[in-house]
């Protein structure tokens, strides 16, 4: 039985990372003009209240996506992302904060379409609820680990595929590891982006051994004694250009959201 629910964590400082790297990676695939299938396997609810009780908990996007509000940008990755938040925010209320679907909702083309997995039956019926009227976008529950090949488009096709599991489950820093290097194969065309958390158990090393051909991204929160001291994402084919813009986005990010 499926617990973590994004909704307490939404827009924190894992989140500013990994949404700008989302950004600059749809920004890619933006003036494409053939098909680009983009596929959320763990997709959560779409979008999230800044001012709602999850959030109001935990107050974790006070530290992140909070901190950049009013900041001169200066870098391309970080722009995109407080752009596309800022137009998300003027369609919704001013409190709302997109998560990777809304992200890919806001930024793809009219021939692009989207398949986002979702898992957990709240989580998933808010997703319907959010999301569920656009037809370019095909909503699922199911176990991504047993259905990602039946919604994997051919091998040479373009897209991208992020892969945001909650690591609820030990086996996850492994079966996450297979589930990647088993896409990779199939779907060859395909950017792949695998978000992890860095623990003080260190699991995500087991993963990062497994994942080969990947180019790992971390950034290292203010320290703490116990629960995420970092975020990192781990890319596979990613496009020209990608490496230089986000390392920028996250030196800058590392300025703003730690000083
Ligand atoms: C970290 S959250 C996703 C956040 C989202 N990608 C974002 O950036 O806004 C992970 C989600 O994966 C879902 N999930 C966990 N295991 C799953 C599985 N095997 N198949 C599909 N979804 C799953 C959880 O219910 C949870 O909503």
């Amino acid at each position: 039985m499926l617990s973590y629910q994004h909704g307490y964590h939404a827009g924190n400082f894992a989140d500013v990372h990994k949404h700008t790297a989302l950004c600059l990676l749809l920004d890619h695939f933006a003036s494409n003009k053939k098909i680009v299938t983009y596929l959320d396997s763990h997709a959560g609810r779409g979008f999230y209240d800044l001012s709602g009780e999850q959030s109001e908990k935990t107050s974790e996007w006070k530290d992140g996506f909070g901190k950049l509000t009013d900041q001169s940008i200066t870098t391309k990755g970080l722009e995109l992302y407080t752009q596309a938040v800022a137009r998300f925010q003027e369609d919704h209320t001013a409190t709302s904060y997109p998560g990777s679907p809304a992200l890919t909702q806001l930024l793809m083309q009219d021939n692009h379409h989207g398949v986002f997995f979702e898992l957990h039956p709240a989580e998933f019926e808010c997703l319907k609820e959010n999301l569920g009227s656009d037809k370019r976008l095909r909503l699922v529950y199911k176990d991504v680990q047993n259905h990602l090949a039946d919604f994997m488009p051919n091998r040479t096709q373009d897209g991208l595929l992020l892969i945001d599991p909650s690591y609820e489950i030990k086996d996850d820093y492994t079966t996450i590891a297979k589930l990647a290097t088993f896409a990779h194969k199939r779907w060859k065309a395909a950017v792949i982006m695998i978000w992890y958390p860095m623990l003080p158990e260190r699991r995500h090393e087991d993963l990062k051994a497994n994942l080969k051909g990947a180019t790992f991204y971390e950034l290292i929160g203010p320290m703490k004694e116990r629960g995420m001291y970092g975020t990192g994402l781990a890319v596979i084919n990613a496009p020209e250009g990608f490496d230089n813009a986000f390392v920028k986005a996250a030196d800058e990010m590392k300025a703003i959201l730690f000083k």
